[in-house]
């Protein structure tokens, strides 16, 4: 069986007014019905699946456990600090057997292709299970400097040796990469035993591996919930496991998938992962949209009614409108509404 890893840090600001700092961006019906958290379970769950193991913070802990239910068999550790992904993903590897697959997924990524994403996962497993730290490939469109970048080398099981991995590379690098044609975007689903994960930890990060392991030692269980030590965890210099481990490991393997994957990274990515209508348009709440293209509504209430608009991004939540194109979505996190919630 696959341990499911679901990691449930983050903010996502750059959805604003959507997403904010008491709802944010994972527990959201982003794209379909249900949240982005609830979609990352239904996905790790059936036959091939243990039950999920949730890292998250206090800040985040009643959202998950709200919208996990009555989830058999789900644990919940609780991270006293964010210290990014390496020590998160650390708490769960050192919480399970080292000889156990873990399969590692954000909780805010959507996936639109459910049996591609299985498939994968079983494909990763095999190669997890050889010892092997393997990364979901993405297959990469354009020169996106927030993901990470993998470099395949010759065939390796039903995947790829990793020849190179370069988080966040510069534009100018990420440029370079696509035009060279043998890069994928890391997905940042990871898939590895966890001694593997441990070892390899152990070796890059040592400092953060005692740290992480003092805080499970002095940690404290509650019924489902695991609380490590604050003040071992406190001491961690934060990283993630793409800096950490991805980048430095020679154990890396790549399993390439098309499934449909966005990490919603702004509206414009959202409204492309969007279900649209015939003219690309996309709509959440009343919207009526006349002579429109590409355009996105997203109303948590009042009516949305556009005449003649191309390319334009209309999210209405509470007291708060935003309007902007597809190309002004990256720069939401800037306003001061985004910043001041
Ligand atoms: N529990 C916990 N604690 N979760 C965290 C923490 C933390 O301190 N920090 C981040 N996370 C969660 C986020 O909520 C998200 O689901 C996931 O871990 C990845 O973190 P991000 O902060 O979103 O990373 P990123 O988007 O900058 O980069 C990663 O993902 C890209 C693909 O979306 C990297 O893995 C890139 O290489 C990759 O391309
Ligand atoms: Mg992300």
């Amino acid at each position: 069986t696959i341990h499911p890893v679901i990691l449930c840090g983050g903010s996502g600001t750059r959805l604003w007014p959507r997403s904010r700092v008491e709802k944010p961006k994972p527990f959201l019906p982003l794209v379909g019905k249900r949240s982005l958290f609830e979609q990352t379970l239904a996905r790790c769950a059936g036959a091939i699946f243990a039950p999920p193991m949730i890292v998250t913070g206090h800040k985040h802990l009643g959202h998950v456990e709200q919208q996990l239910g009555e989830s058999e068999g789900a644990s919940i550790i609780v991270e006293p600090q964010g210290k990014n992904t390496a020590p998160a993903i650390a708490l769960a590897a050192m919480r399970l057997a080292p000889d156990a697959v873990m399969l590692v997924c954000p909780s805010d990524h959507y996936i639109r292709d459910q049996s591609a994403f299985s498939a994968a996962a079983e494909t990763a497993a095999a190669l997890a299970e050889q010892g092997q730290l393997v990364a979901f490939g993405i297959e990469a469109e354009h020169p996106e400097t927030g993901y990470g970048y993998i470099k395949r080398g010759g065939a390796n099981g039903s995947g790829f040796v990793v020849e190179r991995f370069v988080e966040k590379p510069d534009l100018e690098t990420a440029m370079r990469f696509l035009e060279e044609g043998n890069y994928s975007w890391n997905g940042g689903i990871f898939a590895f035993q966890a001694g593997a994960f441990v070892e390899e930890l152990t070796r890059f990060r040592p400092e953060m591996a005692k740290l992480v392991r003092q805080s499970i030692d002095r940690g404290e269980e509650d019924g489902v919930r695991f609380h490590p030590d604050a003040a071992s965890f406190a001491q961690i210099e934060g990283d993630s496991i793409d800096y950490a481990v991805m980048e430095s490991t020679g154990k890396a393997a790549m399993v390439p998938v098309a499934m449909g994957w966005s990490d919603i990274g702004n509206w414009q990515a959202l409204r492309d992962a969007s279900e649209r209508d015939s003219s690309g348009n996309a709509a959440k709440g009343r919207a009526e949209l006349v002579d429109c293209s590409n355009v996105l509504v997203h109303s948590d209430g009042p009516r949305v009614s556009a005449i003649g608009l191309d390319d334009i991004i209309v999210v209405v939540d509470g007291d708060d409108v935003l309007v902007t194109t597809a190309t002004g979505a990256q720069k939401v996190g800037d306003l001061k509404g985004a910043k001041s919630q």
